[in-house]
């Protein structure tokens, strides 16, 4: 039995306790109400939570499961106009064909072959954070490496100097808390909207005077070739991948090492034979997805697992729950380094897979491989791992590690 499961499960009002575990909760539901409805909106409309593995995944094969205007109206407050400029064009918040035009654009940029020539600058920027922390007796692996591998790197993609990484990152934190419903601190989401909207255009305009050769650039250039891309969608691409490419890397990275200083066989097989760390990878995200959950709006009424789901009612897919499903995998509480074929969904399935999936795979992998080659006393200590209060993006505020040096 798990630990007093919620009779209605609600993405509030989680003690410290269950954010650090959210599984035993999941697994509750998953044997015993594997849809369930929970409480409905401020609007009235009905949330329904998906557990089960073949239930998530089918949903999101479903275009009859989409996104729809509904997102805005039922998240955004509609004063907060450049907030709503900017999440209204996220390639994750749309439907086809906007879509499609938006991804096509983009998939090259991200593509495992590209992402094999970042390769060499991911490794000298892991290098360099890891050689900082190697003389320190303690470390907060978060602040000192899990944050700033991904912000760097994203940095370098666009183009933006590296030295406005720390502004760009509260920015982005700030508007991703409150666009995903987290923070309803609207009013500080709706200024970094309009400062990272002044932010870059200001880049897109220096991109037009001086020509460079960076992701913005490129934007500018399929725009400016073929006016496929609007200025509103330029601007909102840029913050898109800001924001979806540093917090949940940082997350993974963090919550990879604290599985793995938990788990000393697996580490030990891993210092033993590093190239088997993209496997290792996988099911660290499996094990421990850094988006719990995505969400989706029925587009006409429909019957998951006899449950009816009506036309306008939000669906959230609990990806943390789907990828501890035993019809998923043998023992899927356990860290394995055998699962070959790994299925799991922490990237999400279907039309809105995770675009930067490779990339993130690459930080996560050349950056834990530089961790344990330059740190290999890295130990947990007695402090409790303090989680940050939401089960949706989720992660460590703090990973407090000794390094035995000095
Ligand atoms: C979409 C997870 C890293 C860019 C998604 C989705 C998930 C996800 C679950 C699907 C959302 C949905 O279906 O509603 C992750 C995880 C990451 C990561 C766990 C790190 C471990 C990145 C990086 C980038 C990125 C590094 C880019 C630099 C995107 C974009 C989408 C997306 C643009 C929207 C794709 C679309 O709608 O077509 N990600 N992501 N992500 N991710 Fe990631």
């Amino acid at each position: 039995m798990t630990r007093q499961a919620p009779r209605r499960f609600d993405l509030r009002g989680w003690s410290a306790e269950d954010l650090a575990n959210p599984y035993p909760i999941y697994r509750h539901y998953r044997e015993t109400d594997p849809v369930h409805l929970g409480p409905a909106n401020a609007s009235g409309t009905n949330t329904w939570f998906a557990f089960r593995y073949d239930d998530v995944t089918s949903v999101l094969s479903n275009r009859c499961f989409g996104r729809g205007d509904t997102q805005f109206s039922s998240v955004v407050p509609t004063e907060c106009a450049a907030l709503r400029r900017i999440v209204s064009n996220w390639l994750v918040f749309l439907d086809p064909p906007r879509h499609t035009r938006l991804r096509s654009l983009l998939t090259r940029e991200f593509s495992p072959q590209v992402v094999t020539t970042l390769r060499p600058r991911v490794a000298a920027i892991a290098r360099e954070l890891a050689t900082a922390m190697a003389s320190s007796p303690t470390v907060d692996l978060v602040a000192d490496f899990a944050a700033p591998l991904p912000i760097l790197v994203i940095c370098e993609l666009l183009g933006v100097p590296r030295q406005d990484r720390i502004w760009l990152r509260k920015q982005a934190m700030s508007l991703q808390q409150a666009s995903s419903g987290r923070s309803g601190n609207y009013a500080e989401a709706e200024t970094a909207a309009c400062e990272l909207s002044d932010y870059f255009r200001r880049e897109v305009q220096r991109r037009r005077r001086e020509p460079r050769e960076d992701l913005i650039a490129l934007l500018v250039r399929a725009k400016d070739r073929g006016g496929s891309l609007t200025d509103d969608e330029l601007i909102a691409t840029c913050v898109h991948l800001l924001t979806a490419g540093h917090e949940t890397t940082t997350n993974l990275i963090s919550k990879s090492v604290l599985a793995l200083l938990r788990t000393p066989e697996v580490l030990g097989e891993l210092r033993a034979n590093p190239e088997l760390m993209p496997v290792a990878v996988d099911e660290l995200i499996r094990y421990d997805p850094p988006v719990q959950m995505v969400t989706r709006w029925a587009q006409r009424d429909q019957v998951l697992r006899g449950r009816s789901i009506h036309r306008g009612e939000k669906l959230v897919l609990v990806l943390g729950s789907a990828n501890r499903d035993p019809l998923l995998c043998p023992d899927p509480d356990v860290v394995r380094l055998d699962r070959r074929p790994n299925r799991h969904c922490g990237f999400g399935i279907g039309i809105h897979h995770c675009l930067g999936s490779a990339l993130a795979r690459a930080e996560t992998e050349i950056g834990l491989n530089e961790l344990f080659r330059q740190l290999p006393g890295l130990h947990l200590t007695d402090e409790p791992v303090q989680f940050a209060p939401d089960v949706v993006f989720h992660g460590p505020e703090r990973l407090t590690l000794t390094t035995c040096a000095g």
